[in-house]
């Protein structure tokens, strides 16, 4: 295990195997509805994630990335700012949202409500992880993996500063790294 890890809290097997089944459950609910969504992952969390479910995604799909910040840090309120906005217009399309976790659901309450306001006819989302527990805002994801207590995890995507985003699990970080600072 990295030495900057105190426990392993999902492993790679599990994210594995729950990303299959969520892509059957996902082809299965587009494919009976007759749609063929358009799938876009928030950078740069959700990449690990977006490559893994998609391969298990049954469906003619495209993929776009977008990357969005808050204005005033994590514990803002309001508008997201977008760093790097869709490649093609959402008019009328079915998006998927791929995310690494919903923690506060203000990203992803702003994201949904921007591809709305920019024509999207629905947007559905899938996200890794959820933490209920530190919820704000009223938002529940389509399609969970995991359920998680209130933690801060890294690895599968999930950063500290940037870092172990590249772990392919995901784990608690030891107090030490935030006390080193
Ligand atoms: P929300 O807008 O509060 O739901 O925040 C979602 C974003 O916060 C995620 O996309 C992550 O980038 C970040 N985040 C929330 N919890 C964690 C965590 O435990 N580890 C790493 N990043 C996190």
């Amino acid at each position: 295990m990295n030495d900057v890890i105190e426990r392993i809290l999902v492993t790679e097997e599990e994210i594995i195997t729950r990303s299959k089944e969520l892509g059957a459950a996902i082809t299965q609910d587009y494919r009976s509805a007759g749609i063929t969504p358009v799938v876009v992952g928030l950078l740069k969390g959700s990449v690990p994630f977006l490559a893994e479910i998609m391969k298990h995604i049954d469906l003619d799909i495209e993929i776009d990335f977008m990357d969005v910040s808050s204005y005033d840090g994590a514990e803002s309120v309001g508008d997201v700012k977008i760093n790097k906005d869709l490649d093609k217009s959402v008019k009328g399309e079915s998006i998927l949202l791929v995310e690494d976790i919903v923690d506060t659901g203000r990203t992803l309450k702003e994201v949904k409500k921007l591809l709305l306001y920019k024509g999207a006819a629905e947007v559905k989302i899938v996200s890794l992880l959820d933490k209920p527990s530190r919820r704000v805002i009223e938002i529940q994801a389509d399609y969970v993996g995991f359920e998680i207590p209130n933690e801060f995890v890294v690895g599968y995507g999930l950063d500290y500063d940037q870092k172990y985003r590249n772990l392919p699990y995901i784990g608690v970080l030891k107090p030490q790294v935030y006390e080193n600072r």
